[in-house]
């Protein structure tokens, strides 16, 4: 693996939000410490039974690991995308990706994911990765369409025991 690979902080992902512009009224912007507690509000709405932690979320800000975008619609979080980064390995990781229903449909997904691979692209990293549920087709398909393939199936991957696919897109 030959080349610089760079951490890509907040501001690196404030200024590819401010780029980017979404539909009025949503606003875009970098995920910080104070997006937490929306974001988990938006993620116990999709997945009740296993929403994404806010310790963990802070952790991976706080560290310096990780970091992503959040869409608002007011004071409501509609849409985030959130990933790990390991510079050793130049892999990025998308733990999260999730739109409400009402704003599905309209390349919200499409605009978070291609931003942070274009991202991860420009600090030099080589592969981001994610692990999807085999029966979640909606997702599967917006990662093929933004360049991932499916290398793997991992089984018993979540905790009750259900599968999911490993997914890789080279950079
Ligand atoms: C998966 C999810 C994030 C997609 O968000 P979205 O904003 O509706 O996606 P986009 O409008 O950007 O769609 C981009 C592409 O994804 C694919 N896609 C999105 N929804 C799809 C669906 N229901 N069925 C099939 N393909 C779909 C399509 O290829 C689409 O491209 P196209 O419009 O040119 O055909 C959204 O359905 C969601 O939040 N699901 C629940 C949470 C989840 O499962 N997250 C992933 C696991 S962490």
């Amino acid at each position: 693996m030959s080349g610089e690979c760079k951490r890509i902080t907040g501001s690196d992902i404030a200024t590819a939000a401010q780029n980017t512009t979404l539909p009025n009224p949503l606003r875009l912007s970098a995920i910080t410490i104070d997006d937490i507690s929306a974001i988990c509000t938006l993620s116990k709405t999709v997945f009740p039974d296993n929403p994404t932690e806010g310790s963990y979320l802070k952790a991976i800000l706080t560290e310096g690991h990780g970091g992503g975008l959040v869409v608002y619609d007011g004071a409501q979080a509609q849409a985030f995308i959130f990933c790990e980064f390991n510079l050793k390995t130049k892999r990025g990781y998308i733990s999260e990706i999730t739109v409400l229903p009402d704003l599905r449909g309209k390349g919200v997904a499409r605009t978070l994911m291609n931003i942070m691979i274009d991202l991860s692209t420009a600090h030099g990293f080589k592969t981001m990765t994610s692990n999807i549920e085999i029966n979640n087709t909606a997702s599967i398909e917006l990662h093929k369409r933004c360049g991932f393939e499916i290398v793997k199936q991992l089984d018993e991957y979540f905790d009750d025991g259900a599968p999911a696919y490993y997914l890789k897109r080279s950079l």
